[in-house]
């Protein structure tokens, strides 16, 4: 039986904001979400986040997260009162030496499902703590250790000796206990140290009094344990994060212009010889196949790229899907519900959205194609747009195979282009054109022979 309890009660008043400190994000994602991500994989029996400060936001925010129950420290006398707090929400199953309670903190989100792992084979019906040992232990609480290099107590700086305060190995809070004798120690612990909490850390103490064996593990990666506690360490920890996430695509064989421009917001999957050049922004779920090049400062969101396919500089893309050796941008913006077909062109100025484009159709120039199924070989000319919106509800524009949209034409929908059909340039579309003919709408042009131009009045 597992419960992870995450503290997350604290107010978090160097952060500066309105906002409570565990739903500050990291990689676009709340703190306390990525907590929850990594600690469902070992699969708890218990999840419970312990919450105080802004706990209404906090439950709003994991309103969808049923697998989550809450316990409430108010007001907060400490780490050790805060677990105290999660008891009722505990499983115990008497006696099991399986049973275990993990205890991770709400700002610090990025420990790793293996460190936590670790930890668990560490426990051996006792406990385990994830120390660390740092050049400059300053504000950490310090691992003590016996001759025998036995963890005998945990001290707060505050509380620690000069000789202490020398000790570079330091508590990063998270540890794993067998859940009854943690109860137990939590029983004994008081409030009589510097800052007046009823420590989580004390329990060390207790445990090595009753010769519990204590074993330390440390993690893999050096921002596992990096807590967040203002915007400047939340900026430097992000910068870290997207240091981890370019140095896996590298490793992985992608080609960045530069891994310290680069961000990812969910889960970025790329074929062979992708290239990614500076100041892009991968968000949710993002998928690039083989030689997909993407220029600089693109954004894209939840959207699949097929081989071979080129997105040019400052192009947005969201929810879409684009195929093979399609070209799309400079400056295009492709919005959800879009199919781009392959070897499509996409040019500047030109957004679409909820529209599927076929094979080898191009929008090259400012156009805003929305609502609208279009064959392939279209040609769809430069300041195009599809009137969808009557101001009530959506309607659709069709344009089959081979068509050629005339620059500026508005095609008001609902209405369709038949096949092979030409549109003239500056139509306004408002019944289907036939296929194969020329259609066009536009008054005839003349020219005046005799005009005379106005010439200005004598005073
Ligand atoms: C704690 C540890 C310290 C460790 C450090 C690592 C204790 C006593 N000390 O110190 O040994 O080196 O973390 O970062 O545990 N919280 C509550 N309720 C409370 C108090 C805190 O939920 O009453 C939550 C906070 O929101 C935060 C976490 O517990 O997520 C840690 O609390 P904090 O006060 O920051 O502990 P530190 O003094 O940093
Ligand atoms: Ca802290």
């Amino acid at each position: 039986m597992l419960n992870v309890v995450i503290l997350a009660a604290g107010m978090g008043k160097r952060m500066q904001s309105d906002c409570p400190k565990v739903l500050h994000t990291i990689a676009g994602k709340p703190m306390l979400l990525h907590l929850l991500e990594t600690a469902r994989q070992l699969r708890p029996d218990r999840l419970i986040v312990v919450v105080g400060h802004g706990q209404s936001e906090i439950r709003q925010a994991l309103a969808d997260e049923n697998d989550v129950l809450f316990a409430e420290q108010m007001p907060q006398l400490g780490t050790g009162h805060a677990v105290m707090q999660a008891v009722n929400h505990m499983v115990l199953s008497d006696g099991d030496a399986s049973d275990a309670t993990l205890v991770l903190y709400g700002d610090v989100p990025l420990v790793q499902v293996a460190t936590l792992q670790a930890l668990l084979a560490a426990t051996d019906g006792g406990l385990a703590l994830l120390t660390e040992t740092l050049d400059n232990p300053t504000g950490y609480g310090r691992i003590v250790r016996d001759d025998q290099e036995r963890v005998v107590a945990i001290v707060e700086e505050k509380d620690a000796s000069a000789a202490q305060r020398e000790i570079n190995e330091i508590n990063t809070g998270m540890l794993l206990a067998s859940t009854s004798a943690l109860l137990a120690w939590l029983d004994q612990i008081d409030n009589q140290n510097a800052q007046q909490e009823y420590y989580l850390t004390d329990i060390i103490g207790l445990a090595a009094r009753d010769k519990v064996k204590i074993n330390t593990v440390s993690p893999q990666l050096p921002f596992e344990t990096q807590g967040v506690n203002s915007r400047e360490q939340q900026a430097a920890l992000e910068r870290q994060w997207q240091a981890e996430m370019a140095k896996c695509q590298l490793r992985a064989g992608v080609a960045l212009a530069d891994p310290t421009r680069f961000d990812v917001r969910g889960t970025l999957t790329c074929g062979r010889d992708v290239f990614i050049d500076v100041g892009c922004v991968f968000e949710g779920d993002v998928r690039l196949g083989n030689n997909v090049v993407i220029g600089p400062h693109c954004v894209v969101k939840n959207a699949e790229l097929g081989d071979g396919t080129q997105l040019h500089a400052f192009s947005h893309v969201e929810r879409a899907t684009i195929g093979q050796a399609a070209q799309i941008g400079p400056y295009a913006r492709i919005r959800p519900g879009s199919d781009i077909a392959d070897s499509a062109h996409v040019g500047n100025f030109v957004e679409i959205k909820n529209t599927v484009l076929g094979k080898g159709s191009k929008a090259n120039h400012l156009a805003y194609v929305g609502d609208a199924d279009i064959g392939e070989g279209v040609n769809i000319g430069a300041g195009t747009i599809t009137c969808n919106y009557d101001g009530v509800n959506k309607h659709r524009t069709v344009i089959e195979d081979g068509a050629f949209i005339g620059s500026d034409t508005q095609l008001v929908a609902p209405v369709r282009v038949g096949k092979g059909a030409t549109l003239g340039a500056g139509t306004t579309l408002t019944q289907d054109a036939p296929a194969h003919k020329l259609t066009l709408s536009r008054p005839v042009q003349k020219t005046v022979e005799n005009w005379q131009h106005p010439a200005k009045k004598s005073k």
